[in-house]
């Protein structure tokens, strides 16, 4: 008897809805976000998942602060982990609801307009309901200055060039879509950089029936924007990643674009040590030096970013890409000969010393500088 009359565990259904908010440094933004989400969703079933990468500034903290007294609030914290995108996926990847609403955590979205995404999709209408400011009634007078408009412009028409639908703005980060809809591209994604509406619908393996909902696009309140060349660079080798299909590595596209890099720098600095008088296997040399410290700074910073390094590995790791290249230089002169004593061709030769070169530094300093 006793045993019956104990009380039965306050067991309530999940959400119907998980707002994915991927975070950096937020913390000025996560208590009105909330409060903000309480008034757009009222009556439905929602929770918000906010990813944070660890921020210095407390973000994780003030989630957690709010959690405690609101269950529909949670954290994700990563660690050593950096990006927009990976944080969108594991935010939705970890959520158990039937929608799932991806938008920026700094209030420069319109949460009144999440209803009509989630409704959007929820009715059928829809795979993916995008709030857009590139449609009657949208607008994007959030963005901050000219340049971030040039950019914004420029980036939707490399992005429509290679989407299978038609779309006003895929750099929009506002969107909803269906969770196992999610959970079915997932494997599929690049999950780099910033642009994870294009990176959806260029990795999902039919097209998705798109809506565009009108949605305003706020000036940032509190904290700044994290977008900076890297995140433009990681848009551009998405586009190339999807363009080749995933065959070429991301970060190979990556690390050739840091050698071509390497190449204007190696010549560059030829020239300018010519014109200071230097004769040419001198010149040549401090050209390839220059080219190797630059390509390292790069690789570190840009196609190794996740397994960046620091202090004195960062050292060690300059000292032994200098030893790896230079094993690549050899090998690609010595291959450069051999095919050029059987062709008698110059550019081929040239060419398939090249790649060797560059095939050989990067399966090195994935596997020995830049190990996983
Ligand atoms: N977890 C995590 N990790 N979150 C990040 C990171 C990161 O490395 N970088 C940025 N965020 C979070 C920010 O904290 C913010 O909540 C959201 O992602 C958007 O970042 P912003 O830095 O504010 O981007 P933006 O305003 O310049 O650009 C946004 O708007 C554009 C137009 O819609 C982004 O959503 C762009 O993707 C979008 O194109
Ligand atoms: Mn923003």
């Amino acid at each position: 008897m006793a045993a019956a009359a104990e009380k039965a565990p306050d067991v309530r259904a999940g959400p119907d809805i998980s707002i994915i908010v991927p975070c950096y440094n937020e913390v000025g933004n996560v208590g009105p976000l909330v409060a903000a989400l309480a008034r757009a969703l009222d009556g439905r079933r929602w929770e918000a998942i906010f990813v944070d990468d660890n921020s210095p500034d407390g973000t994780t903290a003030a989630v957690h602060a709010i959690a405690r007294t609101d269950s529909r609030v949670r954290g994700l914290c990563r660690i050593g982990r950096r990006g927009l995108s990976s944080a969108v996926i594991e935010g939705a990847l970890s959520s158990s609801a039937q929608i799932v609403a991806v938008m920026d955590g700094d209030m420069q979205h319109d949460e009144s307009r999440l209803g009509a995404l989630i409704d959007a999709v929820q009715s059928g209408a829809c795979d993916i309901a995008v709030g857009s400011r590139h449609v009657e009634g949208g607008d994007n007078s959030g963005l901050a200055n000219a340049w971030r408009h040039t950019l914004s412009d420029g980036g939707i028409k490399l992005a429509q060039m290679l989407l299978p639908v038609r779309l006003g703005d895929p750099m929009s980060g506002f969107f909803a879509l269906r969770q196992d809809t999610f959970a079915r591209i997932a494997p599929h994604l690049s999950g780099t950089g910033f642009k994870i509406l294009v990176d959806l619908l260029l990795s999902s393996p039919q097209p998705l029936q798109v809506q565009e909902i009108a949605c305003g696009f706020r000036a940032r309140v509190a904290g700044e924007s994290k977008l900076d060349a890297l995140v433009m660079l990681q848009f551009v080798a998405l586009l190339l990643d999807k363009l080749c299909r995933g065959w070429l590595p991301l970060r190979f596209v990556a690390f050739a674009l840091v050698g071509v890099v390497g190449i204007g720098t190696n010549l560059l600095v030829m020239q300018c040590a010519r014109a200071l008088g230097a004769d040419f296997p001198l010149a040549q040399g401090i050209g390839t030096v220059v080219a190797m410290i630059v390509n390292f700074q790069l690789d570190n910073n840009f196609t190794y970013r996740d397994r960046r390094l620091r202090g004195v590995r960062c050292v060690w790791g300059l000292l032994l890409f200098m030893v790896v290249c230079s094993v690549g230089a050899l090998a690609n002169v010595g291959v450069a000969d051999m095919v050029y004593n059987q062709s008698r061709a110059f550019n081929e030769a040239s060419v398939a010393g090249a790649l060797i070169a560059v095939v050989w530094n990067y399966a090195m300093s994935s596997t020995i500088i830049w190990r996983p």
